[in-house]
């Protein structure tokens, strides 16, 4: 069987591809580009009638421009019910894809492979009485999608997205979208009061400043915030970042006695590093 399926060329540039499609991937037509910093940008496309899965998961991203397009893990940032995509993205000097990706315009093709998977979803934890989601940088991509998901205030009482930062421009994405969800019609009302975001800047001067990791080891985040220290009982974790940032959050998780969770075997905390760098 031929590797490539027949179908109109994808959209490049502004014009058409000269590539064959590859074959198991949804073509995706970019609807809404937005660029934050040098290295930060956010893009919304067409979500095909077939594609499911749940707020939290990621799939294999590519562009239609080589005969074998290099593909790499993107959290979905749009939440499960929404009708098209949104997609976070880094910008890397050379990189493989993003290179190529942050050029992307409206009317383009994104590629996208069929299947979605993930361990940060409703279903990988208990219920608990506060959900904290911590990140840093593109980290916050799946709860850009969690946040934005009903279902996750009928598990938790309180969401907490702490969302940490070389610099204040990197936080913009994450204080619009909150900004948004607030005055959204149909989920502010069930947001409101419940949905608390802290930001922490490392690299230049801001209200807030410092690691994650050490907010959490000194009690700072819970002083500021007027909560308990986080424990087995009340408290669930997800977290999102580099290599470093998951094994030093996980650490810590584990010595507040916290226990990993699985989709199949649901606990107190879950790990997903954030793909591209
Ligand atoms: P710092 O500026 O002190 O390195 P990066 O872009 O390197 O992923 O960093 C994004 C944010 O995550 C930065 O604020 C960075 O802080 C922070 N960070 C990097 N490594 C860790 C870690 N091991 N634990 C917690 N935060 C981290």
């Amino acid at each position: 069987m031929s590797d490539f399926l027949e179908a109109d060329a994808p959209i490049l540039g502004g014009k058409p591809s000269p590539f064959p499609l590859p074959a198991g991937c949804h073509t995706l037509a970019v609807r809404e580009v937005e660029h934050y910093t040098d290295t930060l940008f956010r893009f919304r496309v067409s979500r095909p009638m077939d594609f499911r899965f749940r707020s939290g998961e990621f799939a294999m991203i590519g562009l239609p421009n080589a005969e074998r397009p290099v593909f790499r893990a993107y959290s979905m940032a749009s939440p499960a019910w929404d009708d098209e995509l949104e997609f976070f993205s880094i910008k890397v000097p050379d990189g493989p894809l993003t290179e190529h990706l942050q050029k992307i315009q409206p009317g383009d093709t994104v590629l996208m492979r069929k299947k979605a998977t993930g361990t940060l979803t409703n279903d990988s934890l208990l219920p608990g009485k506060r959900l904290w989601m911590f990140s840093t940088g593109t980290g916050i991509a799946p709860f850009a999608s969690l946040i934005r998901d009903p279902e996750t205030y009928d598990k938790f009482e309180t969401v907490i997205l702490v969302h940490g930062c070389r610099t204040v421009a990197e936080l913009k994405y994450g204080e619009n979208l909150v900004a948004a969800l607030n005055e959204d019609p149909l989920i502010g009302e069930l947001v409101h009061g419940r949905l608390i975001h802290y930001t922490t800047v490392t690299r230049e001067p801001f209200a807030r400043q410092g690691r994650i990791t050490d907010l959490i080891e000194t009690g700072k985040l819970f002083d500021d915030l007027g909560v308990p220290r986080m424990g087995p009982e009340e408290d669930r974790v997800m977290i999102c970042g580099s290599m470093d940032m998951l094994k030093d959050t996980k650490d810590l998780c584990l010595s507040h006695g916290l226990t990993e969770g699985t989709n199949s075997r649901p606990a107190q905390f879950v790990v997903e590093r954030a793909f591209v760098d």
